[in-house]
């Protein structure tokens, strides 16, 4: 077998013996991945994993290339720094220089080795070690007791996913709540599309704003399109399938699996949130607190672990949505916050216009200015984006 000879010779040179150990750890966690919906849930198409498509890849195989970013940017999150942090500084510039082995990516393999030997040994093989456990956002990991965390303020976390389950907050009513604040069911069925007009901010465009256009379909379909200096980026989700399709991404054609594409689904069942209720069949309920306010959290599981969070603020309207992502490191979210709820002409349904993705890699805010209820679209604008030229092929 190619593939397993590959992954021996690359054990032997770089890792020694606790590959062995670490392979087995990672074998298990990707097995998660694939049931929370990954390749499965890509109708037709094969979805490449990682040492398919980046060589240099030794420990973190086996996984969809999706995933692997969210590993990626779950170490960038865990030292508290950007990905040049390990990797070299031109790959800011020059994506064929992360392949380029540094220190600092051999001091990260052993420390994925040592995580999953600890985890193997002491944790019956779940990923309950992390490199966030001990890094926590920094390099150099403490290791003094600190009398500031320990009487000082302590700091709430909103998107903690052990909250304590308040059963006076009934799931239902909460649904029920939040379409009222947005126009009541009945209106809300009365509004099946719409097109917006907007503008992008991000990371990638150094929080400058560019123009996007913004489509969605009843019940679960939304295509955005950013208009970046350098190209159009699209992103997609048909009702059923994920991609995107830029050229500031590190591939032509990034098709979304598992948590990273349920994401996209309640993204997409968000804009017309009838159905948001039944994205999954049971919901615990809670309180926190979120921007200084009191809000209501609502969490869903799947496979027993808890995935998916929503927040509703007082006047019952949703005000984040978190998604995580289980790969072999770490369960890493992807939250995106709503706010500026604007009524529809028209159709009375109030529509967030502006919406903040934030990622362990990625920070982007939409910000729509020129909504069009009940447009019609193309189905074309939902179908699979063609393959990007990328900025380093130019
Ligand atoms: C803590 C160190 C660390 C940080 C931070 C980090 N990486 Fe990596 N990266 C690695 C390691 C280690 C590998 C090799 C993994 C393996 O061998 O299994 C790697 C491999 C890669 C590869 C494959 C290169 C190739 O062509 O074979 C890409 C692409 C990549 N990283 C992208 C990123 C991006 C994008 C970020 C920022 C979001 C990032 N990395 C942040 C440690 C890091
Ligand atoms: C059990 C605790 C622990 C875990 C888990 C852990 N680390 Fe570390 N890591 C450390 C310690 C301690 C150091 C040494 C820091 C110092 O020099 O003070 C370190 C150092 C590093 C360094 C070198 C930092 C530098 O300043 O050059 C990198 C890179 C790194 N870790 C990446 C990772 C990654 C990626 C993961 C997850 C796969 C991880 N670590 C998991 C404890 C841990």
């Amino acid at each position: 077998m190619k593939v397993g000879a590959r992954r021996v010779f690359a054990c032997a040179t770089a890792i020694t013996v606790v590959c062995l150990v670490a392979a087995a750890g990672l074998r298990a966690a990707s097995a998660g991945a694939g049931q929370d919906g990954s390749a499965a849930r890509s109708a037709g198409e094969r979805v490449p994993m990682v040492e398919e498509v980046f060589k240099t890849v030794v420990l973190l195989r086996g996984i969809p290339v999706d995933t692997f970013f969210e590993v990626m940017g779950t170490f960038a999150s865990s030292m508290g720094n950007d990905c040049t942090f390990c990797h070299a500084s031109n790959a800011a510039l020059d994506k064929s220089a992360f392949a380029t082995l540094t220190p600092r990516i051999q001091r990260a393999r052993q420390m994925i080795v040592m995580m999953n030997a600890i985890n193997k040994q002491y944790f019956n093989g779940a990923p309950r070690v992390t490199c966030f456990t001990c890094h926590g956002g920094s390099n150099r990991p403490k290791a003094d007791p600190s009398f500031m965390s320990q009487y000082g303020e302590p700091v709430l976390d909103p998107d903690e996913r052990d909250f304590l389950t308040d059963p006076s907050v009934n799931p239902n009513q909460v649904f029920d709540r939040y379409l009222q604040a947005i126009g009541g069911a009945d209106r809300l069925a009365r509004l099946t599309s719409y097109s917006a007009k907007g503008t992008y901010s991000g990371f990638d465009t150094d929080r400058s704003t560019v123009p996007i256009e913004l489509y969605a379909k009843a019940p679960a379909q939304q295509t955005v399109v950013v208009h970046l200096t350098i190209g159009a980026s699209t992103r997609v989700f048909d009702g059923q399938n994920g991609w995107v399709a830029g050229p500031e991404q590190l591939l032509p054609l990034l098709t979304l699996t598992g948590g990273n594409l349920d994401r996209a689904r309640l993204e997409a069942l968000a804009n017309f949130p009838a159905g948001l209720r039944q994205a999954y069949p049971q919901w615990r309920g809670g309180r926190t607190v979120l921007d200084d306010k009191d809000v209501t959290v609502l969490q869903a599981t799947s496979n027993g672990d808890p995935v998916v969070q929503l927040y509703f603020d007082s006047n019952g309207l949703l005000v984040r949505l978190l998604r995580f992502t289980i790969t072999p490191v770490a369960f890493v979210p992807t939250q995106i916050d709503y706010a500026d709820y604007r009524e529809l002409p028209g159709v009375g349904v109030k529509v967030p216009f502006t919406r903040t993705l934030t990622q362990t890699y990625m920070q982007m805010t939409l910000q729509l200015t020129d909504v069009q209820p009940n447009a019609s679209i193309d189905a074309a604008r939902f179908a699979r984006p063609a393959p990007a030229k990328l900025q380093s092929e130019k």
